[in-house]
């Protein structure tokens, strides 16, 4: 699944590849390899979303872009540890990750989990230096990423759906993993945003059950494309989730199309009691929603539906 960088965030995703490279973490004199990993890490081509998003929010609501910039990075470095840690053997054991080596095939599991840890630290420690915050806003922030990592946040999640997804789970049950392990950096990204942007609690609040439902609807198109995709097309393995009681496997591709419908319009609703109709965000969410879907007919090239007319 890639986002096109063409598109209208093409100077924000500017920026944030440019302050990602700068906030991989420094290491000592000769760990030349450690810092490759990170690198390989970080900088390869992801999507960006939550850094995007917490942007988005934070100048939307007319925050300051340079420290919404520092607060979504961190969320990424987070993100990119975790991406670290679900590739390992003992995890998803997967090959590949945003187009290249998973980091413990090109660099070891004993650099890759190293790797990991020092960029989460180091993620927190980018929250409490923002520059032009208010002291008591960077605490908060720093709260808010420790809630999402923790043990009731993502780490818990992959601990339900690691050990959980090995057996028949009902569908709340698997909703509930979903929100943890990948809904909640999505919230962390909108907080982070909001925090910064010193938004309402109303905006807030409305903020957060979008990140919610975004989140759940991302990780049902994402066990959609680990069925239906290629890792030539999404840069990473697919068929990881074979085996795992996912809501697709437990009601069907269809239907696990028509949730994310339900989870996006859902978000949208919530996205617009803040922003109103037609917001940048919304145009986001819109084209990741398209980016999900398993390619129609129309969308095949001629030479394929030619061959299908003549049959
Ligand atoms: C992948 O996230 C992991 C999930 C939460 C499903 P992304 O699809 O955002 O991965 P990148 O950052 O673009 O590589
Ligand atoms: C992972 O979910 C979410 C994380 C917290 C890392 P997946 O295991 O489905 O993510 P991919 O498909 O490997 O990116
Ligand atoms: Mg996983
Ligand atoms: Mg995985
Ligand atoms: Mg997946």
């Amino acid at each position: 699944m890639t986002l096109s960088t063409d598109g209208p965030n093409t100077l924000l995703l500017a920026r944030i590849e440019a302050r990602l490279a700068e906030l991989v973490p420094v290491v000592l004199a000769g760990q030349q390899g450690l810092e490759a990993a990170m690198r390989d890490s970080l900088l390869a081509p992801g999507k960006r979303l939550r850094p995007l998003i917490a942007a988005i929010v934070a100048q939307d609501l007319g925050g300051p872009l340079d420290a919404a910039l520092d607060a979504g990075c961190a969320v990424e470095m987070v993100h990119a540890a975790s991406l670290i840690l679900d590739d390992l053997p003992c995890m998803d054991d997967a090959a590949l990750r945003r187009g290249r080596p998973a980091i413990h095939r090109g660099h070891g599991e004993d650099v890759a989990v190293l790797a990991s840890i020092a960029m989460l630290t180091e993620a927190f420690a980018v929250l409490s230096r923002i520059e032009g915050l208010a002291p008591e806003r960077r605490n908060a922030a720093v709260g808010v990423l420790a809630s999402a990592v923790g043990s009731l946040g993502l780490v818990g999640g992959q601990y339900q759906d690691l050990r959980g997804g090995r057996g028949p789970r009902s569908a709340q049950d698997i909703g509930d993993a979903n929100g943890r392990k990948t809904g909640a950096l999505f919230l962390s990204a909108v907080e982070l945003g909001a925090i910064v942007a010193g938004a309402t609690p109303g905006q807030r609040a409305n903020l957060s059950a979008f990140a919610g439902e975004l989140g759940l609807a991302f990780q049902l198109m994402d066990d959609l494309l680990d069925l239906t995709s290629d890792p030539a097309a999404i840069g990473k393995d697919v068929g990881r989730d074979a085996g795992k009681s996912t809501v697709v496997a437990l009601v069907g591709v269809e239907r696990t199309q028509r949730l994310v419908e339900r989870h996006i319009g859902t978000a949208r609703a919530h996205l617009e009691t803040v922003f109103g109709a037609s917001s940048r965000l919304d145009a986001l969410v819109v084209r990741l929603a398209g980016l999900g879907r398993p390619p129609q007919p129309a969308a095949l090239p001629p030479a394929i539906e030619q061959e299908g007319g003549r049959r």
